[in-house]
C-alpha cells in the first residue's frame, strides 16, 4: 500500500545549474544573524594569530590512534565526557578562521566505548547561538530525545547554558561520528569521531592496529556566509565549492591561492602546514577507520601500493572484499584492513574529491586531499614518490561501492514489506525569492523553533507544520521506502536512529514489478548515496519508536530543506518520559 502519492514534476524543474566557468563574487546579502555574529571575530589579535601559525595544539594525532589498553572485554561502565563548546580561531591547513570547537579541538574529541556501556557527554555552549550534538548512527532505542537532532528531538542548548547526553549502546558496534545538528555548525568544526568495540566484532582477530581517518572538505569562510550565499539567487543552486580537504584536521595549503579562490579570505596564511602521517610498523595489519565528516565532497580513499580489504560499512561488518579505492560519501563510514607489507618508505594515502559532483570550479581547491604512511625506519618526509593505482578513480558519476560487492558478514535476508512509502526528492525554484530549495515530495523542511516535533508528538498532536513532512507508523512492521532522486546531483541520504537494508537502485524512476529488487542478504548501513536522476529501495523496521530524520547529509542541501521525518509508533512516544530540562531549553 502506498501511503504518500507521488508528484510528477515538470521537466523545467530537474534542472537546477548550469555549470558556470566564471567565478561568482560574494553578493551583499541581509544575512541572518548567526552570520553577522560570526563574522565579527573574523578579526583576529595578534597573539592568537601567532599561536595558531606555529603550532597545531588543537589537533591531537594520538587520538586518532586507538589505544591498545581500552579493555574490549570490561564489564559495561559509564563513558565521561566533559565538553565545552567555543568559537576559536585557527589554521588547519594554515591559512586562520574562525572554528567553532569542543574543548579548543579540532576534529573534537573521540568516544570510545564497548557494546552495553552507557555514554555521558555534558555538553556546555559557550556560543552566541543554540547548538545540538547529534551521535550519528546511535539506535537510541527508548532514548530518541538523546539524539541531538535541532528542531526534531530538541531544542537547541542555548548560549551559556549546559545540556548533559546521556545514553547506552546495547546492540550496536563499529565506526561512527558526532557533529552539530544545529544550523551549518558542523561545517565550521563540531565534529569527531565515535567508535564502539565489541568482543561480538567479525574481525577482531584480523588486525592488529587501529587507526581512524577523518575525511572533510574544508572552507575558508565561515559556513553562515556560505549558507546565507547558497540561499540567495546568487548562487543559482550551486553549492559552495570547498577550498581544500582535510584529513584528521591537516592538509597542506599554498597561500597564494587563497587570492583566487571563491571567496578569497585575504585571512593570515602559512604555506607548508604539515599533513597527517600515519606510522606502519612492517608485518602489522592496520584496521583504517574512514569516516567522510565533511558537508558536501564524495571522496575516494586510496593509499599507494597498498590493498584496502573492506571489513565494515556503516557499524555493519561485511564479508571482507578487496579493492584499490573506496568511494565516501558525507556521513558514511568504512573498515579496512590494510597490510603493512611494502617496502619501508613513505606512501601518499589519497582522497581524491570527485568533481564531477561539483557544479563550479573553485581555483583555489587542490581536490587531491593528501596524507603520508611513514614506515618505522623511512625517513620521515612531508611527501612521497609513490604513484597512485593505475586504473582510473572515477565512473564520471558520484556513486556509492557497488552495493552487490558488500555482503554483510551476519547474513540476513530484506524481510518482506509491509507498508510503502515513495518519497520523491528535488530541487526547485518555486518560492517568491527565486531561491533553489530542497523538496521531499511538495515539503522543503524548515527547523521548528522554540519547539521540536518530537515534543509536539509526546503531547498528543498529530497535525504538524506544513514544513515538517511527517511520515507516520503506527505499529512495527517491515517499511519499504522508495526514493526518486529527481535531481542532477548525487544525495547520501540518512536516517537516524536505524540500519536500512539496500535492496534496490538504479537509474531513472522505480518502477514497482519491473525495477530490479534483491532481498537475499543485501547491504545494510545507515547513509546511502542517491544517484543522479536514479531511485533507491530500501527497507527498515521501525521497531525504534521517536521523530527520525531521514536527510541528506550534504550540509547546504539539508540547509535548503531536504529531510523528512519518520514518526514511529505514536503510542509509545505518548509515553515517552523527556527529561524536564530538555524541554526547558525550549523557553530560552
Ligand atoms: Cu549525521 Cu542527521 O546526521
Amino acid at each position: 500500500m502506498t501511503v504518500l502519492i507521488r508528484k510528477v514534476f515538470l521537466f523545467g524543474s530537474l534542472v537546477v545549474a548550469a555549470l558556470q566557468a566564471t567565478s561568482i563574487t560574494l553578493p551583499s546579502l541581509h544575512r541572518p544573524q548567526e552570520a553577522t555574529t560570526f563574522a565579527t571575530s573574523l578579526v583576529l589579535d595578534a597573539s592568537e594569530a601567532a599561536v595558531a601559525a606555529s603550532t597545531q595544539p588543537w589537533n591531537n594525532p594520538g587520538q586518532f590512534h586507538l589505544n591498545k589498553n581500552f579493555s574490549i572485554n570490561a564489564t559495561p561502565t559509564i563513558r565521561n565526557y566533559d565538553w565545552t563548546i567555543s568559537q576559536k580561531t585557527i589554521a588547519p591547513d594554515g591559512l586562520e578562521r574562525p572554528m567553532l570547537l569542543v574543548n579548543g579541538m579540532f576534529p573534537g574529541p573521540l568516544i570510545e566505548a564497548n557494546t552495553g556501556d552507557r555514554i555521558v557527554v555534558k555538553v556546555t555552549n559557550n556560543l552566541v547561538n543554540g547548538t545540538a550534538i547529534h551521535w550519528h548512527g546511535m539506535f537510541q532505542n527508548g532514548t530518541n530525545w538523546m539524539d541531538g537532532s535541532g528542531g526534531v528531538t530538541q531544542c537547541l542548548i542555548p548560549p551559556g547554558q549546559s545540556f548533559t547526553y546521556n545514553f547506552t549502546v546495547p546492540n550496536q558496534w563499529g565506526t561512527y561520528w558526532w557533529h552539530a545538528h544545529a544550523a551549518s555548525q558542523y561545517v565550521d568544526g563540531i565534529i569527531g569521531p565515535l567508535v564502539i568495540h565489541s568482543p561480538d566484532e567479525a574481525h577482531l582477530s584480523h588486525y592488529d592496529e587501529d587507526v581512524i581517518v577523518m575525511l572533510s572538505d574544508y572552507y575558508h569562510t565561515p559556513s553562515p556566509t556560505l549558507v546565507s550565499w547558497y540561499l540567495s539567487p546568487a548562487s543559482d543552486g550551486s553549492e559552495p565549492i570547498p577550498d581544500n580537504g582535510l584529513i584528521n584536521g591537516l592538509n597542506y595549503f599554498n597561500c597564494t591561492l587563497d587570492s583566487q579562490a571563491l571567496f578569497p579570505t585575504h585571512a593570515p596564511c602559512r604555506s607548508n602546514a604539515p599533513r597527517s602521517v600515519f606510522d606502519f610498523q612492517p608485518g602489522l595489519r592496520y584496521r583504517i577507520r574512514l569516516i567522510n565528516a565533511g558537508s558536501f565532497a564524495d571522496f575516494q580513499f586510496s593509499i599507494d601500493n597498498h590493498t584496502l580489504s573492506v571489513i565494515e560499512a556503516d557499524g555493519v561488518d561485511m564479508q571482507p572484499v578487496d579493492v584499490h579505492r573506496i568511494p565516501i560519501h558525507v556521513g558514511q563510514r568504512y573498515s579496512a584492513i590494510v597490510q603493512a607489507n611494502q617496502e619501508a618508505d613513505n606512501y601518499w594515502i589519497r582522497a581524491q574529491m570527485n568533481l564531477n559532483c561539483f557544479n563550479e570550479v573553485n581555483p583555489a581547491l587542490d581536490a587531491s586531499v593528501k596524507a603520508l604512511v611513514h614506515y618505522t625506519g623511512a625517513p620521515v618526509s612531508q611527501v612521497a614518490n609513490s604513484f597512485d593505482w593505475a586504473e582510473k578513480a572515477w565512473p564520471g558519476r558520484c556513486l556509492d561501492l557497488d552495493a552487490s560487492m558488500l555482503k554483510p558478514f551476519v547474513v540476513r535476508d530484506a524481510p518482506p514489506a509491509d507498508v510503502q512509502v515513495i518519497l520523491d526528492m528535488s530541487f526547485q525554484k518555486i518560492t517568491k525569492k527565486r531561491v533553489s530549495l530542497g523538496y521531499v515530495n511538495e515539503t522543503a523542511w524548515v527547523p521548528l523553533k522554540k519547539t521540536a516535533t518530537l515534543f509536539q508528538a509526546n503531547k498528543g498532536k498529530t497535525n504538524f507544520a506544513t514544513t515538517q513532512l511527517i511520515v507516520t507508523l503506527n505499529q512495527t512492521q517491515t517499511v519499504e521506502l522508495v526514493v526518486n532522486n529527481y535531481d542532477e546531483g548525487s544525495h547520501p541520504f540518512h536516517l537516524h536512529g536505524h540500519q536500512v537494508y539496500v535492496v534496490g537502485e538504479g537509474r531513472g524512476r522505480y518502477i514497482p514489478g519491473e525495477s530490479p529488487l534483491n532481498t537475499v542478504n543485501p547491504l545494510r548501513r545507515d547513509t546511502i548515496t542517491l544517484q543522479t536522476f536514479g531511485y533507491t529501495v530500501l527497507r527498515f523496521v521501525n521497531d525504534n519508536p521517536g521523530m527520525w530524520p531521514f536527510h541528506c547529509h550534504i550540509n547546504p542541501h539539508l540547509n535548503a530543506g531536504l529531510m523528512v521525518q519518520f514518526f514511529s509508533l505514536p503510542s509509545a512516544v505518548r509515553a515517552f518520559k523527556i527529561p524536564a530540562e530538555l524541554k526547558k531549553m525550549c523557553n530560552a
